[in-house]
């Protein structure tokens, strides 16, 4: 790959081989739970929990996607909670001490309890105007997540790098909003891009994925010395189909972006709306950050918002036609749901996190629109 060459060709040669006569572009999943291994047992196949072929591929696509400039390794997981276990359990012992946000993915709780319970000190802040950076004195691990999931606020990921950098500490950037077209963490100073590819990288809602990409060679072994002991690999299959996917992650990230901006634009003049977030309104308290570390106008596809109270979100999303309720974010197919139905996230009860698929932007707009109209007891057709 040349590096000229721009993110939709990156994206789909990522991690092909070499052409072969007579042979697919992109290989067939791989299933062996084992390899013929005469003799002294050496790589780079022997079992398969250790390494597998088709993990490799996507791997090395992953990697080119999130590191195009630098060698870095990546290592895949079944699920994106898998690959953020395994920089948190394979980098924290007993006594260190670890930076998270306040208002990251709402299964960090449950990593902090585990954590506190290994004898792990757990100090949180919020994302927005980088409180974080006032915690890293004496700590090993600083866990960023920009935009961070609800709520989209940003933290300069470059400032935050630099104080760890200068507290001795390790960052790691939850990349899955955003996705590797959208931000390269390890470009701006992170030692871990770690994404769920759940989401976005993969967009079909249809596989779980996690990943972790680093530069520096011992972080990666640590990282996969920790995936051979939990064990926790992903499925040939997945794996191929996250691997295909990536082929049309430009087109779909760019579209998502533009529909989420275009969806954020019309929601703003609605008078029911309250507490409307995209990082790529020119508005947002996020933006000039969003925009200072995020590549190509793509903001993601995730546009959040309150309605009134929680009967009001649920009469939106019933009335919702195009819109799935369901949960999870960045697929192809748009979707929704109220976020405090599950508890976890500090929102109001009217929360909506809205994520924006590849439909017709007319089509989605007047959908929401016509839903909105309903839940406000408007007259509807
Ligand atoms: C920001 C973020 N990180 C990590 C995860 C966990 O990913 P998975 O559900 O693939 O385990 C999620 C899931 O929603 C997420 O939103």
């Amino acid at each position: 790959m040349t590096e000229t060459a721009g993110d939709g060709t990156r994206a789909v040669r990522a991690g092909l081989p070499e052409p072969v006569a007579h042979e697919p572009s992109l290989p067939g999943p791989v299933f062996a739970a084992h390899y013929h291994l005469p003799g002294e047992p050496a790589g780079p196949y022997t079992y398969g929990r250790d390494e597998n072929p088709t993990w490799t591929r996507l791997e090395q696509a992953i990697g080119e996607l999130e590191s195009p400039e630098a060698p870095a390794e990546t290592v895949v997981f079944p699920s994106g909670m898998g690959a953020v276990s395994a920089v948190l359990f394979s980098q924290l012992r007993s006594g260190d001490a670890v930076v998270l946000p306040s208002d990251g993915y709402q299964a960090l709780p449950l990593v902090r309890e585990a954590l506190e319970g290994y004898g792990v000190e757990v100090r949180t802040a919020p994302t927005a105007g980088d409180a974080q950076r006032t915690l890293v004195d004496g700590a090993r691990l600083l866990w960023i997540e920009s935009p961070a999931n609800p709520g989209l606020d940003v933290c300069d990921i470059r400032r935050l790098c630099r104080a760890a950098r200068a507290a001795g500490a390790l960052v790691a950037v939850d990349n899955t909003l955003a996705t590797p077209l959208g931000q390269r963490p390890l470009d701006l100073g992170a030692d871990f891009s770690v994404a769920s590819g759940t989401k976005a990288l993969t967009g079909h809602g249809d596989v779980l994925l996690g990943y972790v990409s680093c530069r520096d060679p011992r972080s990666a072994a640590a990282v996969r010395k920790w995936r051979k002991t939990a064990g926790a690999v992903t499925g040939p299959m997945e794996a191929w189909l996250a691997h295909r996917s990536l082929a049309t992650l430009q087109l779909r990230v760019d579209r998502q972006a533009a529909n989420a901006l275009a969806l954020a634009r019309a929601l703003r003049e609605r008078p029911e709306v309250t507490g409307l977030r995209h990082p790529g309104l020119p508005e947002d308290p996020a933006h000039t950050v969003a925009a200072g570390q995020m590549r190509g106008g793509r903001f993601g596809c995730v546009v959040s918002f309150t309605l009134p109270d929680r009967a009001h979100a649920e009469r939106f999303l019933g009335a919702l036609l195009l819109v799935d309720e369901a949960t999870s974010f960045g697929g192809v197919r748009s979707s929704a749901e109220r976020r405090g139905r599950w508890g976890g996230d500090a929102v109001p009860e009217g929360f909506i996190r809205l994520s924006v698929g590849v439909e017709d932007p007319d089509d989605l707009l007047a959908d929401v629109e016509r839903a909105l109209d309903r839940a406000r007891g408007r007259a509807a057709t």
